[in-house]
Parts: structure tokens; C-alpha cells; sequence
């Protein structure tokens, strides 16, 4: 693995922000760059334990320090996943709201039995997460870094249609709701 012009203009600007002795601070926001140079460049967003050797190299700390931090947080993802990564909340609110229903129409739609599997074609991994911090407008499905928000089970269906088209349908509330914000930040 080696960064590529991209990547390596996002560093410099995350290593400006910290001085030098501090370098180890740029570790998340390196595993980022990681994680969507591999979107970017091969469709799978993941992070091999290869770059995370070269991010180690390039911050000056111990490989397991890296490590760690990889392996800790779910969303860096430390396997090959599919083009499309389907995170469906299926905490309470969500639940209450009606998460069944986005996890079904998303093993339907994509053909995958399991959370956890990636579909036969490659486009889809289907993962459980926990509370996405977009409760009120629940039930919520994540699409890789976009937050899906009031979604049920048909409008999911159409989503993940328009995601195999290679259209990206914009993120936020699926049912025009005000109080969703999906750019620029929630209010
Ligand atoms: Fe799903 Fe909070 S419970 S976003």
C-alpha cells in the first residue's frame, strides 16, 4: 500500500494541524485517508493491516498503536467490504420506528441473508449498528458516510435500486421532513 497525490495533499493538511512531537494525533484522521483511497481506487473502502503499517511508518509510532485504534472503532473497516456499505440502526428508536422492516428490504433487495455478508455481485455489505445519533428522524440507514433518515421498507427498496444504477439519491429525510439536515451539518 502507498498513498497516492490525493491522499497525500489530505495529509499534509491534517499534519499542519499538529506539531511535530504530536504526529501520533493524526492517526484517525489517517486511517480515514486510508479507508477512502481503497474506496476510491478499488471500490471496497477498507483498511488493510498493510497501510496501517504505513501509517504507523509515516507517524512514527509502533505499528500496535495503530492497530488498536483500527480494530476499536467500527467505522474503519478492517475487512473488504462491497461497494455500498449499508448500516442499518437498529437501536430503539429505530427499532420502534421500524427497522425491521429497512433490514428486510435491504437483504431483499440486495440478495444478502445475514448482517455481515456482502452480496454475490460485490456492491453491498449489510452491517448492524447502534444508535446513529439521528433519532428523530429514525428509522435511519447509513450509506457508507450519508445518513438515509424516515425511510420505510419501499423507499429503502428504491434506494439500494438507485445505488446498483450508480445514481446517489441525496441524503438526509427520505420524506422531505424540515428538521432533517443532510448537508452542512445538522441544525
Ligand atoms: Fe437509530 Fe438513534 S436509534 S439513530
Amino acid at each position: 500500500f502507498a498513498f497516492d497525490e490525493e491522499s497525500e495533499r489530505q495529509i499534509a493538511a491534517i499534519l499542519a494541524k499538529y506539531p511535530p512531537e504530536r504526529k501520533a494525533s493524526g492517526t484517525l484522521p489517517l486511517l480515514y485517508v486510508v479507508q477512502d483511497q481503497m474506496g476510491r481506487t478499488t471500490g471496497s473502502a477498507w483498511v488493510p493491516r498493510v497501510a496501517m503499517d504505513v501509517v504507523a511508518a509515516r507517524l512514527e509510532v509502533a505499528p500496535i498503536r495503530v492497530y488498536e485504534v483500527a480494530t476499536f472503532y467500527f467505522m474503519f473497516n478492517t475487512k473488504p467490504i462491497g461497494r455500498y456499505h449499508l448500516q442499518v440502526c437498529t437501536t430503539t428508536s429505530c427499532w420502534l420506528r421500524g427497522s425491521d422492516d429497512v433490514t428486510a428490504a435491504c437483504k431483499a433487495a440486495t440478495g444478502i441473508s445475514n448482517f455481515g455478508e456482502t452480496s454475490k455481485d460485490g456492491l453491498f455489505t449489510l452491517t448492524e449498528v447502534e444508535c446513529l445519533g439521528a433519532c428523530a428522524n429514525a428509522p435511519v440507514l447509513q450509506v457508507d458516510n450519508d445518513y438515509y433518515e424516515d425511510l420505510d421498507g419501499p423507499r429503502t427498496h428504491e434506494l439500494i435500486e438507485a445505488l446498483r444504477r450508480g445514481e446517489r439519491p441525496p441524503a438526509g429525510s427520505t420524506t422531505g421532513r424540515m428538521d432533517s439536515a443532510p448537508a452542512g451539518g445538522r441544525k
